[in-house]
């Protein structure tokens, strides 16, 4: 993972703490969901992780970049999301995990300084850089295969340019320090180029890119992205579908959220938060498609805010009003305030796609996954756009499952 902060290191303790303690993974589906088979009558609901050859939480050895973070221990004390006492106990494993060195440029992180940052200045020398470490991390920890999860803070906005348009341009921008090339780019070239699955957990382009898109067709890898979908977009993907499924109409959806951890801080730079409520903003038109239901969706005041407030931590608070309409045009209002806890809901989701990657690289799959839209909120997608609607998400993901291992996709109707 580039970026050990709050999100990895709760992942690694959970997955430490689900292997020695037979602590439940909740909030992974591929550990904790059934997938039925069949007819519901013939009752075959195998768990997923045995249904697919996933590999096994056992099997898993973990390694990071930072440029702040020493490890991983230190990672998840500075993240505050685990109390101390509960870090305890795996304090020592955690510490183990130590942090390589990180392609890092202040110029897309403001709010951060880096101190653990690979010396090279030339940016295809960083790429270079960075297949070593792939590699010997390889060699070291005995792996058959990798995969890579973008876990590192969210870049200053931006939008593809010329640079991006081919693998030969991004490579000669790599050689001449473009300067829109970003770190997370770089990242993703060095995992492609190494056979290595990427998986984008910020809302950074990274691998949305034309470039990124072309090479992962080339080495035959397969890349998704972008933004973990948890907290305040969750659940708007959960409420909005079921009220467009009813005909009900939305003049407004007013967000706000308060969050204090590192995360935080970086989105509180306006040039990193324009990257995240870009993310944001597209999952609600995708979803009621205001280009059919005009009278329903076609003017919707959709605004969304992030306040940076040091007193809660990892602890995010969220507000949604939400401007409803119903028969004969009659006002209602739904307000939904969210304490949620921002690393506990996206550290399954790591797990989740480095195991569904690593399936779909032996899969023979290649370029982007939409089946794995399910866990982002600004899902990267084919020329029909991207799908927002989580639970088409989920049946897309379970049937590509089926698909796969020769069972029938499930359509729920009753005709067949
Ligand atoms: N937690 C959630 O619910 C959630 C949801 C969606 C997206 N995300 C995204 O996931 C990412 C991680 O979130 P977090 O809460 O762990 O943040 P965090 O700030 O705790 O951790 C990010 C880490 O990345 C490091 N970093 C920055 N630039 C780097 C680089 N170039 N190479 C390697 N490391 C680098 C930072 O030093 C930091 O330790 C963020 O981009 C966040 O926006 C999180």
């Amino acid at each position: 993972m580039p970026g050990m902060g709050a999100v990895a290191s709760t992942l690694i303790a959970g997955v430490m703490q689900a292997r020695n303690n037979d602590v439940a993974p909740i909030g992974s589906v591929t550990q904790m969901a059934h997938i039925r088979l069949g007819k519901r009558e013939e009752n075959r609901n195998p768990l997923i992780r045995d249904f697919v050859p996933l590999a096994g939480l056992d099997d898993i050895v973990f390694g990071g970049w930072d440029p702040i973070s020493p490890n991983m221990y230190e990672a998840a004390r500075t993240a505050g999301v685990m109390s101390d006492s509960d870090l305890a106990a795996m304090s020592s494993e955690l510490e183990g995990i130590v942090a390589m060195d990180a392609v890092f440029e202040q110029r897309w992180v403001s709010r951060l300084e880096g101190v653990r940052v690979k010396t090279e200045t030339n940016k295809f020398a960083q790429a270079e850089a960075l297949m070593a470490d792939i590699e010997r991390f390889r060699v070291e920890n005995e792996c058959d295969r990798l995969v890579m999860v973008w876990c590192a803070s969210t870049e200053a906005y931006q939008e593809a340019s010329a640079v991006h348009d081919t693998v030969a341009a991004f490579e000669e921008g790599l050689r001449n320090n473009d300067e829109n090339i970003a770190p997370s780019q770089i990242y993703a070239y060095a995992a492609l180029m190494s056979g290595v699955p990427f998986a984008n957990g910020a809302p950074n382009l990274t691998v949305d890119l034309p470039c990124i898109v072309e090479l992962a067709g080339r080495e035959g890898v397969p890349i998704c992205g972008k933004d973990f979908k948890t907290g305040q977009t969750l659940m708007k993907t959960l409420i909005s579908p079921g009220l467009k499924s009813r005909m009900l109409g939305i003049r407004g959806w007013y967000s706000t959220n308060i969050l204090g951890n590192r995360d935080g801080e970086v989105l509180d730079a306006p040039e990193n938060f324009m990257t995240k409520e870009v993310s944001k903003l597209g999952v609600l038109g995708a979803i009621l498609q205001p280009e059919l239901y005009p009278r329903l969706y076609g003017e919707i005041d959709h605004k969304v805010r992030i306040d940076y407030y040091p007193p809660r931590g990892d602890d995010k608070e969220g507000w949604d009003n939400i401007d409803i309409f119903g028969w004969l045009g009659y006002p209602m209002q739904i307000k939904i305030n969210f304490l949620c806890r921002d690393s506990i809901l996206a550290a399954p989701l790591v797990l989740d796609l480095a195991l569904f990657m690593d399936l779909a690289k032996r899969a023979g799959e290649s370029g982007v996954q939409e089946w794995l839209s399910f866990y982002f909120k600004a899902p990267q997608a084919g020329e029909a756009g991207p799908e927002h609607d989580i639970f088409i998400q989920q049946t897309k993901l379970k049937n590509t499952l089926r698909e796969w291992m020769g069972e029938e996709p499930v359509t729920h109707s009753e005709a067949g």
